[in-house]
């Protein structure tokens, strides 16, 4: 196509709504491509208006050409704008805005997996009845395409499970502790400086963000609502290095995982640091990258890779959703690819099962008393508790301490039995409580 055939068209005219990490990402991208992009759409894209807190702080991007101002609602409500791209994040006055944007038939792209995997089913069903739609590909895992891979590309499928490391600021934190030993703080502070953290970094290191991305893959995989509330979370920042070191000597890696898996009589869905095998690609999966492993029954395992943070990846992903939201804009929207994968008459209701009706395999670490009888105790509780143990090291005692410690892998079993078993271990005189318990996963089909 030549360059008077994409300009035939009226340039699509945007509303941006933060100029942060990712809004200043996006601008630079649409300005970089803006050729190739408008080969792609028929039409350029240009942002017109952009809102920000500040409108003297330094950013990463150009803002020539671009009317800016302290009050977002007025770029949801100018008239030339055709698209809002919500990237502020938070759930106020981000929420609004988009209400406000759908209600006037706009289009709007969005970053915002907190938002989706709260309000997500009800801003479906208001973009619905308005005739447009929610664009949120940048919600999960960065620049990797994920939300169009499962809703387009593995269509054909019955997705049995997916797995993923979906956190980019977790995956970066764990990775550097484990390669250059350095300090959780430390690297936390790195990680904000690079942009890639939520504005409350507790939301990644409490698996909050992973879990908000796990809901809205699960509803995209398994056509179910979002359910945010459902999905078990578990944070790194309990997690002790020694138990990293320990599951290396066992050749396994521990990553933090989103897990969703389809059952007969539900869904489980759970956030939690995961001992990995070594040999399987997500173990090796490392610093800011992402990678989702994705299951369906007739292709298989499939492995998404790639950034899953910062500011060009996730404006890849955002320019992306732009592209498809022009191609849409003259397309019927009953032919529209639905928000969640299935036609919104077909979205149906899965259970959520608790988590003591989960199956996984464990890692166990005791602090026992050395002393004659602790392991024939231990081993004893396991075996009336039908545990089979794959495998067990056992440690020196430090000079500081009167425990040494006891590590056990288990072959898969449901957590209820394995809670029960914990207790019982613990309630011996011989064993340090707390035990340590991080979930193992073979993801081997
Ligand atoms: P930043 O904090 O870097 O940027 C937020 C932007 O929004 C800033 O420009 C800020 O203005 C503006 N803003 C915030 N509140 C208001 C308000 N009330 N009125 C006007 N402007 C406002 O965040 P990120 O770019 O990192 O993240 C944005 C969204 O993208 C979040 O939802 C995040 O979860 C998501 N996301 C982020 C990724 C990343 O790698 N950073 C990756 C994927 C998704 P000012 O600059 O003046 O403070
Ligand atoms: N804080 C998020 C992360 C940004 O680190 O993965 C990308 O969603």
């Amino acid at each position: 196509m030549t360059d008077s055939a994409h300009t035939a068209l009226p340039p699509v005219r945007v509303g941006l709504l933060g100029l942060g990490t990712v809004g200043g990402g996006v601008i630079n991208v649409l300005q970089r491509n803006a050729d190739q992009i408008a080969r792609r759409c028929g039409r350029r894209i240009e942002i017109i208006h952009a809102a920000a807190r500040r409108l003297d702080a330094p950013r990463i991007c150009s803002l020539d050409g671009i009317l800016l101002t302290t009050d977002p609602m007025s770029v949801v409500e100018n008239p030339a704008v055709d698209i809002v791209v919500e990237v502020m994040g938070g759930m106020n006055p981000a929420h609004a805005l988009i209400e406000r944007a759908l209600s006037l038939g706009k289009p709007v792209v969005t970053a915002n997996k907190a938002l989706i995997a709260h309000e997500g089913n009800a801003l479906f069903e208001r973009a619905e009845a308005q005739g447009t739609l929610v664009a949120f590909e940048a919600a999960v895992a960065g620049g990797i395409p994920i939300i169009k891979s499962l809703r387009e590309g593995l269509a054909a499928n019955r997705i049995e499970w997916l797995a993923g490391i979906i956190n980019g600021t977790g995956n970066f934190i764990l990775t550097a502790m484990r390669d250059a030993g350095r300090s959780f703080a430390d690297v936390l502070a790195e990680a904000q400086a690079l942009g890639y953290a939520e504005a409350d970094p507790a939301f990644d290191v409490e698996g909050i963000d992973a879990a908000h991305k796990l809901t809205i893959m699960a509803a995209i995989a398994f056509g179910m609502p979002l359910k945010f509330d459902g999905v078990y979370t578990e944070g790194l920042s309990a997690l002790q290095t020694e138990d990293v070191r320990y599951a290396r000597e066992l050749g396994y890696q521990i990553k933090q995982l989103g897990i969703a898996r389809r059952h007969p009589e539900g869904v489980e869905l759970r956030v939690h640091p995961t001992l990995i095998p070594e040999r399987r690609l997500l173990a090796n999966v490392d610093g800011v990258k992402n990678a989702v492993l994705v299951w369906g029954d007739a292709v298989g395992p499939t492995l998404f890779y790639g950034a899953g943070a910062g500011a060009e990846p996730t404006a890849s992903a955002v320019v992306a959703d732009l592209v498809d939201v022009v191609r849409t804009l003259t397309a019927d929207p009953t032919h529209r690819v639905p928000h969640l994968a299935v036609v919104p008459s077909e979205v149906s209701d899965l259970p959520v099962l608790p988590m003591s009706e989960v199956t996984t395999g464990y890692y166990l670490r005791l602090m026992v008393r050395d002393q004659p009888g602790v392991l024939a105790n231990i081993a004893r509780i396991l075996a009336d508790h039908g545990i089979n143990i794959e495998a067990m090291i056992q440690k020196e005692a430090s000079e500081t301490s009167a425990h040494l410690p006891i590590v056990l892998l288990t072959h898969p079993l449901r957590e209820a039995v394995m809670n029960r078993a914990i207790l019982a271990i613990e309630a011996l005189d011989s064993v340090q409580a707390p035990v340590v318990r991080i979930r193992v996963e073979s993801l081997a089909g």
